[in-house]
């Protein structure tokens, strides 16, 4: 999920490599390595935290040749330490190894590699592409990584290198980026463009189930089944700063687009639908303990806190687990009544925001079971929680969050799936719900599609100064964060509220300078929700609505409707959200505010 290059050409392969390294920094890491070879032999070194710890190796340890690979670890299997970042080797430190991405089935491939006598150094799912490697590599490279490759199920980018099959780069791809950039005889390998866009602009992008064999000779494409393909060329139009995000204009943007994969990558390995259930490696270990469990509180901040919201709805509905939701920086003060049955649940993008690390500390200090929904590997609350889930969506760089609360959204499905199979939710109930997770990344990429409505309908509301975002029961939530989007983006200001609260006091603002965003779909409040907005129209308030596809009926209360496709009503969220991440980032483009870094704000509050 994070950085890959390799060098093979007539300089130096050090600089090179290293310099690619410092070029992918910006997207986040917590290691990096490289292993460079000449004829003879190939050195490998590995460091944790910043590059220049690596360089600080690199001046006391030369490293000749030119030929090698490098690495930014974003860890998603394994602590962060010097063993598990990459390059990974095998046991006759032969071969070698980077990877970006998840290998689902890991865990059983390395029993049965153990069994057959090899030797593991690290905890990462990379480490058993390598052992694969070893064991069917007969002198030639490329016909072991197919054989490995056939075996193993996730997503992967790999770069590979061989001493005993010399001046030879390896590099195969499955849903995670990579592509090769060409400058005469040099080849420079790159998961990300603008690790090289300073050496070349010819560039070759590889596919899913590609394979390239790269020597000075040239470069080969073959699939899996090794039949020889034929592969464009493309010239890279973009600029260093276009490329960091991916030819987007602002990070919040890519991310935005990126949702499609990233809840593929929340999804991936975790659900089994055949038998209508899901697998969370991390809560595997205290599976006896979370039977006993009778109460949830989840605790969070801001857009983590939101998800909770949508979160207590589904526990309590599918799992029957009763479920609060309160503010970290609330809780740590009150005097929460916890018991041996109570688990209290911390979600963080970051996993270092003060305040929940702060309650998380109070709750371990009274001996409740701590459970934590996590990005950042390594991070204080996913060290210190009891156990936990991983979103493995690498990293988020706007500061405000989108991929992250998708996931976040996406792992509270999974975590009720998990109860409520134990408890009371059917096999059938369970089987729907796997199969509409799977839909999840299609349908996401539909409402993509639509971005250009959403950007002509912010021009038509910029003018406005106030909106109020209403839903209501999963919808609720998200008119929170719709709300929140709007006021971190844009600096417009925004309430979310629940749509049947709205009568109870708000209503008094509504006039038709008072725009409101309806999120109104055809679920178990329909009827309710569209009532609440006709109260709306009476007042002149202009309403511009998230309606489900087909629905007409909603074309009598607004001329301004976003369509979206049908699915289970507690998994709308998921989806509805990016519409309303679009709109407040389309808003506050054009409002020329700089929505990757808005003002007052920090990625991670570490303050109290
Ligand atoms: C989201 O857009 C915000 N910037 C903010 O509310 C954020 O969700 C909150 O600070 C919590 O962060 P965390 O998930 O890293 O703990
Ligand atoms: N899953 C691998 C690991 O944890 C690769 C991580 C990455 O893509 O950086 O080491």
């Amino acid at each position: 999920m994070c950085g890959i290059i390799g060098y093979l050409g007539k300089q130096e392969a050090e600089p090179i490599i290293l310099e690619g390294l410092k070029r992918l920094e910006y997207r986040g890491y917590d290691s990096s390595g490289l292993s460079v070879g000449d004829k003879n032999k190939i050195t490998m070194l590995k460091s944790v935290g910043p590059i220049e710890n690596l360089e600080k190796l690199i001046a006391t340890n030369a490293l000749v040749g030119n030929w090698g690979i490098g690495h930014t670890r974003w860890a998603t299997h394994g602590a962060v330490t010097q063993e598990n970042a990459h390059p990974h080797t095998d046991c006759q430190k032969n071969i070698f190894l980077v990877h970006n991405g998840i290998i689902e089935n890991y865990q059983q491939l390395k029993e049965q590699l153990i069994k057959e006598g090899h030797r593991f150094v690290s905890e990462t799912d990379t480490e058993v592409i390598v052992h694969l490697i070893e064991k069917f590599f007969q002198g030639n490279l490329e016909k072991a990584v197919i054989q490995a490759l056939k075996l193993i199920k996730g997503t992967y980018a790999l770069v590979v290198i061989s001493r005993d099959d010399p001046e030879k780069i390896v590099v195969a791809k499955k849903s995670s980026p990579v592509l090769i950039g060409l400058n005469g005889n040099e080849y420079i390998i790159a998961s990300d463009p603008s690790a090289i866009v300073s050496y070349t602009k010819k560039i070759i992008y590889l596919d899913d189930d590609d394979v390239a064999v790269v020597t000075k000779n040239g470069i080969q494409f073959t699939n899996l089944n090794y039949e020889i393909l034929t592969k464009k060329t493309q010239t890279l139009e973009w600029n260093l700063n276009e490329a960091q995000k991916g030819g987007y204009p602002h990070f919040m943007l890519k991310e935005i687009m990126e949702q499609p994969q990233s809840i593929k990558n929340s999804l991936a390995g975790r659900v089994i639908e055949k038998d209508g259930i899901v697998k969370l490696g991390g809560l595997e270990n205290i599976k006896a303990r979370l039977q006993e469990i009778k109460r949830l509180i989840i605790v969070a901040c801001g857009s983590s806190y939101f998800a909770g919201l949508v979160g207590e709805y589904l526990l309590e509905e599918y799992a029957g687990i009763p479920t609060k939701v309160e503010y970290a920086s609330e809780f740590r003060y009150r005097q929460p009544v916890l018991d041996k049955e109570t688990a209290v649940l911390f979600i963080s993008q970051s996993g270092e925001t003060a305040d929940t690390l702060a309650a998380l500390r109070e709750v371990k200090r009274r001996g409740v079971l701590t459970l934590g929904i996590v990005n950042v590997v390594g991070s204080s609350i996913s060290r210190e929680t009891d156990a936990g889930i991983y979103n493995h969506i690498g990293p988020e760089i706007g500061v405000a969050t989108t991929k992250a609360f998708t996931s976040q959204l996406v792992i509270l499905v999974l975590i009720t799936l998990f109860f409520g199979r134990e408890r009371q939710m059917s096999f059938s109930l369970g089987q729907a719900f796997c199969q509409e997770l799977y839909s999840l990344p299609a349908l996401a990429e539909k409402i993509l599609a639509q971005r250009e409505n959403i950007e002509n309908l912010a021009q038509k509301y910029k003018k406005y100064h106030n909106f109020l975002y209403l839903g209501r029961k999963y919808n609720y939530p998200l008119a929170l964060e719709g709300a929140l989007k709007l006021k971190e983006i844009a600096y417009l200001h925004a309430e979310g509220y629940s749509a049947g609260e709205m009568k109870h006091g708000p209503i008094a603002l509504i006039d038709k300078n008072f725009p409101t965003v309806g999120i109104v779909f055809q679920d178990s409040v329909y009827k309710k929700t569209i009532s609440n907005l006709e109260e709306i129209k009476t007042r002149q308030g202009p309403i511009l609505a998230l309606a489900t596809e087909g629905d007409e009926e909603i074309k009598k209360i607004t001329h301004d409707v976003i369509y979206l496709p049908k699915i289970k009503e507690p998994l709308m969220p998921i989806l509805a959200i990016i519409p309303l991440q679009l709109l407040a980032y389309y808003l506050g483009v054009s409002l020329g505010y700089d929505v990757d870094k808005p003002r007052n704000l920090a990625k991670s509050v570490t303050v109290e």
